[in-house]
């Protein structure tokens, strides 16, 4: 039985939609091939087991849960439609992480405001984002069915979710590395992001 059939009165703080989500059930307007709805299992059992790991409570594991299987809801979606659901100043945005702040978008109202954060900047972090948000960021990166680097990330699974913070800033090191060895932007939220991250680690 997985912890969404239960019945804990703590459930009551989670929405239908969260609810539904912690079950892999995604809204109606899921735009995610089948290929895609695995890697979001993958990244839902990974959150699940990592909430669990840190005894988080029975309504916070399904949360973890819910925010792994609605992060890629419209991955598969043209960009031209997520243009016209985000928000103004988030139209201009590369195709490929449109689909985080269009799924925000469309969650408003539906699930809490931490989820909606966590889906929002799930592709280039976010300095506001909460144990959760950086949980999802690390778990869409570190699940087992993506194929690159596949020692390095056993490695820092392994050390999930107790080293979270320091997993973290490994990743995010090397992401930013990449993009600077193949001459890319960095966006100013991801350098925000790293920048939290190190302050936090002088305190
Ligand atoms: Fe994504
Ligand atoms: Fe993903």
């Amino acid at each position: 039985m997985s912890a969404a059939d239960s019945t804990d009165p703590g459930l009551q703080n989670l929405s239908p939609v969260e609810l539904d989500a912690a079950r892999g059930q995604l809204p109606e307007w899921a735009r995610a091939t089948p290929p895609r709805r695995a890697h979001m299992a993958r990244v839902a059992a990974l959150l699940e087991q990592w909430a669990s790991e840190l005894q988080l409570g029975q309504s916070e594991v399904l949360r973890w849960a819910a925010i792994g299987w609605l992060h890629d809801a419209l991955r598969d979606a043209d960009p031209r439609e997520l243009r016209a659901v985000v928000r103004p100043e988030e139209r201009e945005l590369p195709g490929s992480i449109l689909h985080g702040p269009a799924a925000a978008a469309l969650l408003e109202g539906q699930v809490d405001q931490r989820c909606l954060r966590a889906i929002r900047y799930h592709t280039i972090g976010h300095p506001s984002l909460d144990r959760m948000g950086r949980a999802l960021y690390l778990a869409d990166f570190l699940e087992p069915g993506r194929e690159f680097l596949p020692d390095w990330r056993v490695e820092l699974r392994a050390r999930m979710p107790g080293e979270l913070d320091t997993v973290l800033m490994e990743v995010l090191a090397t992401r930013i590395r990449h993009l600077l060895d193949s001459r890319k932007p960095i966006s100013p939220e991801t350098a925000a992001f790293w920048s939290q991250l190190a302050t936090e680690r002088l305190r």
